[in-house]
């Protein structure tokens, strides 16, 4: 299956973004690797002119967020259609982030994935548990939780990030063990198309022994992704 390596700006990224950007083109010596995906997900205010300034380049432009409506009376709210026509090709929904700070249910986050097929966009529908979880033993039971209310019934390729709540930001990360057994579990719940990616603390340090993990297809890379320095090594390590 043909990794796909995602870098997630969340809310970072002004006058240095453009040269970041640039820089992880000029790595790529202007060429697509046709082995693997390569995206970012800048905020939303950049999205449109890197779809547009970057369209024939090497990296794809995604979308952090989406409302789950096509239109209407939603202030400050965008559209997975205004979304595809910014240029997007995918969407992240249901980031733990999210879930958080906006109260995001599992009926939210299957309602924005689907949107974002209906849009004719590809959805990276994310899940994870917390560490109390983790401690607790219900890991496996709380992201299944997650993964039966949250993805929609579709032959239509989907993504799906597992990022454990406690590993996003923190430098912590599970074990590979932990990791294969998630990923395996993953795989057993979703159709045989669906890339599985990684996320939390992913860096150069680490990606290749976590991308080499059984049913790992690529990751889901926050603070790594804001220097192309960072991102590219891991998206190399994807090979
Ligand atoms: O969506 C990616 C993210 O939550 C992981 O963040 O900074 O731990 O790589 P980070």
């Amino acid at each position: 299956m043909k990794p796909l390596i995602a870098g997630n700006w969340k809310m970072n990224g002004l006058q240095a973004a453009r040269c970041e950007i640039e820089a992880l083109i000029r790595k790529f010596a202007g060429s697509a690797p046709d082995d693997r995906d390569v995206l970012i997900c800048p905020p939303a205010t950049l999205l449109a002119n890197f779809a547009s300034e970057y369209a024939d380049e090497a990296i794809q432009i995604g979308a952090q967020d989406c409302h789950a409506e096509t239109s209407g009376a939603h202030t400050g709210d965008i559209s997975a259609e205004m979304l595809a026509d910014a240029g997007a090709a995918y969407v992240i929904v249901g980031h733990s982030e999210r879930r958080a700070d906006h109260g995001e249910t599992d009926q939210v986050v299957m309602s924005k994935a689907q949107a974002v097929l209906r849009a004719g966009l590809t959805p990276i529908i994310c899940v994870g548990e917390t560490r109390e979880q983790r401690e607790a033993g219900k890991a496996l039971d709380v992201v299944g939780t997650q993964l039966a209310g949250s993805l929609p019934k579709t032959g239509e390729e989907i993504v799906v990030a597992y990022e454990p709540v406690w590993a996003i930001g923190t430098g912590l990360t599970p074990t590979l063990e932990d990791i294969g057994e998630m990923h395996d579990f993953l795989r057993s719940k979703t159709p045989v198309n669906t890339r599985l990616l990684y996320g939390g603390s992913v860096k150069p340090g680490n990606a290749k022994e976590i991308l080499a993990v059984t049913n790992v297809n690529g990751a889901l890379v926050g603070g790594a992704s804001l220097k192309a320095d960072d991102f590219y090594p891991i998206v190399q390590a994807s090979t």
